[in-house]
């Protein structure tokens, strides 16, 4: 339905709707000329306060690759044509300061509110990363398991106070074609005015959860039982170790809580 209403309006509409998160890629690497046009299309996103606070890592050492798959044990973070680190970054914009001005940022660049700026900076550019690549017939997949051992991830990549690893991208040529993943129905996402009511989400999301179900148990590879509120539900119900990222941001001069 939502591809016969915009998909074909014109190319940019045609790639934001055809993506689907390539896991699979051929041993193809990316040109320095691929790899610009990603950086470029991703500097291009919209930037609060024009801080542009963010850096992005291109990890081309074939050894730091491999440490990196096997701390994720995730094979598409070495077979890739190029895998990028995006990072929250609140330290280059002060470069230009004095170690006066050095101090009177630090309460600044702790709060939570200019993390918040950063996050959605390294967003914003990350979507255009993925697009650009998609855009060039190459696949993509956002990976936050590369903070898996975020420690080990900081000091590989001598990241500065003020500077934190948020996901990796892999980009590549596709060597598969999976099925694209169905998404919430629309006015389960958009309401007007007000926040729509639990008893209208629940019918929405009750025909949804079916849907993703289907898709989980007929789709040509990863096949899956369940749907989607189960999965979600049962993810927040579990005891994850959070405090380890909340100590790691605390040693990294970024005292959110
Ligand atoms: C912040 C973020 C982190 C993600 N981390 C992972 C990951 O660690 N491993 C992975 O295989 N996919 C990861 N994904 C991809 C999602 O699983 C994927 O986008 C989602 O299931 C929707 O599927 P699609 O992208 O194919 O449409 C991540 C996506 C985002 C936005």
């Amino acid at each position: 339905m939502r591809n016969e209403v915009v998909a074909t309006a014109n190319e940019v509409l045609a790639t934001i709707m055809n993506h689907r998160s390539i896991r699979k890629f051929t041993n193809e690497r990316l040109t320095q000329a691929q790899i610009a046009t990603i950086v470029q299309a991703a500097q291009m996103a919209a930037s609060s306060s024009f801080m542009q606070s963010y850096s992005i890592i291109g990890l081309t050492d074939p050894a730091l690759k491999r440490e990196l798959r096997d701390t994720t044990r995730t094979p598409y973070v070495e077979d890739n044509g190029h895998l990028f680190i995006f990072c929250a970054d609140l330290h280059r914009v002060g470069v230009m300061g004095s170690e006066e001005d050095q101090q009177q940022m630090s309460g600044m660049l702790a709060s939570a509110a200019f993390y918040q700026i950063a996050v959605v900076d390294a967003a914003l550019a990350a979507q255009n990363a993925v697009l650009a690549a998609e855009s060039m017939g190459l696949g993509a997949v956002i990976m936050g398991s590369v903070n898996r051992d975020i420690k080990r991830l900081d000091e590989m990549l001598q990241l500065p106070a003020h500077v934190m690893p948020l996901f990796g991208i892999a980009v590549g040529v596709p060597d598969q074609e999976p099925e694209i993943k169905p998404r919430l129905p629309m006015d389960a996402v958009y309401f007007e005015n007000r926040y729509a009511p639990d008893a209208e989400q629940r019918a929405r999301i009750e025909a949804y959860d079916l849907g993703i179900e289907r898709y989980y148990q007929t789709r040509s590879e990863n096949n899956r039982a369940g749907g989607w509120s189960g999965a979600n539900i049962a993810k927040l119900k579990t005891n994850m170790p959070l405090q380890g990222l909340t100590d790691f941001m605390r040693s990294k001069g970024l005292n959110v809580t």
